[in-house]
């Protein structure tokens, strides 16, 4: 017997209105003591900031500036040491992916007493942590991971050179609030490289083996939308319309992989962002083209999958996603990022990321893994 399930219970408020949910909310949650963490400075200036500190005038609010992308096991046992003891009932996370990963984290590690980076290592590779403490609330400013509406986290472990997984199922955002005001100062390469990382979880979902009817209706509607907009942007249009766009498809994308998780792309990536440090949208678009040759065999209506893509065979596919990448200066060979090809060997056997790889539609081996890695060299 076949089924189809689906499960995301986020509260999404998405638009330049959105903030207009957030006092209703905080007020709902009762919160007394809030966590606000942003990614820079800087944000506090932004007018969609000065919103929210009106919002939050009357709450007793520690503000944590979190500057780390791609955040380490070592930053998330900092900041968790500097706050554990200021009884955080809420977390309001104000950035892109790391901070929400780490706006999530710290809900799960808040519910128990660490008293080393080796005691939360321990405890996410395990996956011995409790049920988080507290709730916590969203607000994108990039748009890309759709970790706004996923219940894991990414946490990278540099010592130990891998990358940990923070689940729960009871660790999604309370709600969300998605405004696009938040996008239109993002440089141009972030944007191309978020809204590459967006197309390659919406590709994942579609073919991922734990795929199911809505994350595939969701992922080909995230393609469509996020592509003509990202466009535009890069020509130079900086309307408002455009990021509300790109923030919608990215949501899109991120619901659809929210019940299927990443495949190959995404697995065969960590490594090249770990030690190359190739920015993760890059890594993992540029691994579309070569994966999706590997996959095509087995895919059935691969040809909705070309068609949102606006393009007609799958080597149109990689030239379509390296013209992105170039317009803004990103390189698209690892040999440009100083990957020796003498290191291809070793790398494949760090491609295998657990989760992922065996989620792919075709299972992959090492040979296949070297020239999928060759084919971007
Ligand atoms: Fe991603």
């Amino acid at each position: 017997m076949t089924m189809e399930k689906f499960y995301n219970p986020v509260k999404i408020y998405q638009g330049k209105d959105s903030l207009q949910e957030l006092k209703n909310t905080v007020n709902e949650l009762a919160a007394r003591n809030i966590l606000l963490l942003t990614y820079h400075q800087d944000v506090m200036k932004h007018e969609v900031m000065n919103e929210v500190l009106d919002i939050l005038d009357q709450y007793h609010v520690v503000t944590k500036v979190f500057t780390v992308s791609n955040p380490d096991i070592n930053d998330l046992y900092q900041l968790y040491n500097d706050t554990k003891d200021e009884s955080i009932d809420l977390v309001i996370a104000v950035g892109g992916g790391s901070v929400l990963d780490v706006a999530k984290s710290l809900c799960c590690l808040y519910a128990d007493k660490d008293d080393s980076v080796n005691d939360i290592r321990h405890k996410i590779k395990n996956k011995q942590y409790k049920k988080p403490k507290c709730h916590w609330l969203g607000l994108p400013t990039t748009c890309g991971t759709g970790s706004e509406v996923t219940c894991w986290a990414t946490i990278w472990d540099r010592e130990q050179e891998s990358k940990l997984s923070l689940e729960s199922q009871q660790n999604y955002a309370y709600a969300v609030f998605v405004d696009p005001r938040l996008l239109i100062s993002m440089p141009k390469s972030l944007v191309v490289s978020s809204a590459l990382d967006a197309t390659a979880h919406a590709t994942e979902a579609y073919w991922a083996k734990h795929t199911n009817m809505i994350s595939k209706i969701y992922a080909l509607s995230a393609i469509q939308m996020i592509l003509p907009h990202l466009e535009a942007i890069m020509a130079g249009d900086q309307r408002l319309v455009h990021y509300d766009a790109l923030s919608k498809g990215s949501m899109l994308a991120g619901m659809a992989f929210s019940n299927t998780k990443t495949t190959a792309c995404h697995s065969i990536s960590y490594p090249l962002t770990l030690n190359y440090n190739i920015p993760h949208g890059a890594a993992v678009s540029l691994l579309i083209e070569p994966v999706m040759k590997k996959n095509l065999m087995i895919l059935d209506n691969q040809e909705q999958l070309l068609s949102a893509f606006g393009v007609k065979n799958v080597d149109e596919l990689g030239s379509k996603i390296k013209n992105y990448l170039q317009q803004v200066g990103i390189e698209t060979s690892l040999k440009k990022w100083n990957v020796k090809k003498e290191d291809l060997k070793v790398l494949v056997s760090h491609c295998f990321t657990a989760g992922r790889m065996e989620n792919n539609p075709r299972d992959l081996d090492e040979n296949d893994v070297y020239d999928i890695l060759e084919s971007i060299y």
